[in-house]
């Protein structure tokens, strides 16, 4: 059914209006109360798939990627599709437009998407008041919402550490985990900043921040991970799991879209990520042994791909370009998977 819509509708669209008309419908549809309920019966994922990881308890272990939601306009709608949590953003300390169009492509044949959107958001003190209404509600502090922060284009990379504690101040009262983002690849010069020299003040700047501004509203620590990009050479990988595990960090999110493609500007995401990504998940979780969390991320289709990452070691797993690909009831299929596994894994354990 989503297919033939895929082929005879959204396919023929430009692919950034598709994604604009397919996400309003999702907030309008979270909006009608009964629809609403109805949805969220038929697609949230069982309980038993619930897992507790950075003090909190995700409802399913699979989430929405950074990216679909940078302005946190649509997270009850995005959960009520069975997504166990979202990560929105990137959210930049100030608003800016992203870079000009057409900046999204599709890559059919291979499931796969190429994008420069280039951080369009509507930048750090917007979306914090956004977030601040959400969880003013019971129903809104229930969900899982993590903050993807990255760099504001015009701030020159040794103000870096400034711009992100900007949005890590405004954002980290409000947010169940941080992420910083240095890893996208359309930013000028965003990816340099993965070297430890350069990311290690970005942290520490950061973590303060994030602590101060979770302190004064009497909110509890904030977990800080840190995103990186698939391209990473293995070295500089277990650089920044050394990094992690030095300054005490709660995690890594591996991996971002790629640059190794030879179609113009842009990072391609889908399929063509998912060997990398495993590889670095794995990588860091031999690193960084059994306390720092990996969020596992690329390439994922199917529930095969997301419990291919949580056996290479991540705790929790995201996804995007499926979701374009594979429709509305794509999060559940995968959350259900999940939830059985787990309930199948307990049944096990039970003595007999
Ligand atoms: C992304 N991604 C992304 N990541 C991020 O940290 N900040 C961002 O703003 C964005 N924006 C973004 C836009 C678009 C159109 C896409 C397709 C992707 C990357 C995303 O979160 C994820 O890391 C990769 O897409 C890999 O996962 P999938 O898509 O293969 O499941």
């Amino acid at each position: 059914m989503y297919g033939l819509l895929f082929r005879l509708v959204f396919a023929r669209t430009d692919p950034e209006r598709a994604h604009h008309v397919a996400f309003t419908w999702i907030r309008l549809a979270s909006r009608v109360p009964v629809l609403r309920d109805l949805l969220r019966a038929a697609l949230t994922p069982p309980s038993t798939g619930a897992v507790r990881v950075l003090g909190r308890t995700f409802p399913s272990p699979f989430g929405l990627a950074a990216g679909f939601d940078k302005n946190a306009v649509g997270v009850p709608g995005l959960t009520m599709l069975g997504f166990g949590f979202v990560e929105v953003g990137t959210v930049t300390a100030q608003a800016q437009p992203g870079n000009e169009r057409p900046r999204l492509w599709r890559m059919v044949d291979q499931r796969a998407l190429r994008n420069r959107m280039g951080f369009n958001n509507e930048g750090a003190v917007a979306v914090a008041e956004r977030l601040r209404r959400l969880r003013s509600t019971a129903s809104g502090r229930a969900l899982v919402v993590g903050v993807n922060i990255g760099k504001t284009k015009v701030t020159p990379a040794e103000e870096a550490p400034r711009d992100y504690a900007t949005s890590a101040r405004y954002l980290a009262p409000w947010a169940d985990y941080l992420v910083v983002n240095v890893s996208s690849p359309n930013t000028p010069g965003l990816r340099d900043l993965q070297s430890v020299d350069a990311l290690r003040p970005i942290l520490q700047a950061t973590r303060e921040a994030a602590d101060e501004a979770a302190a004064a509203a009497q909110r509890p620590r904030v977990p800080l991970l840190v995103k990186i990009a698939p391209d990473l050479a293995d070295a500089d990988v277990d650089a920044v799991a050394d990094l992690v595990a030095e300054l005490g960090l709660d995690g890594v999110v591996a991996v971002n879209t790629t640059i190794a493609h030879d179609l113009g500007e842009g990072g391609v995401s889908g399929p063509p990520l998912l060997d990398r990504g495993l590889v670095v998940v794995a990588r860091l979780r031999h690193r960084l042994g059994t306390g720092p969390v990996v969020v596992g991320v690329g390439g994922i289709s199917t529930a095969a791909d997301a419990r291919a990452y949580l056996a290479a070691g991540a705790d929790l797993v995201q996804g995007y370009t499926g979701f374009i690909y594979q429709g509305p009831f794509w999060a559940s299929r995968i959350g259900r998977a999940l939830a059985s596994d787990a309930a199948a894994a307990r049944t096990a354990r039970r003595p007999a």
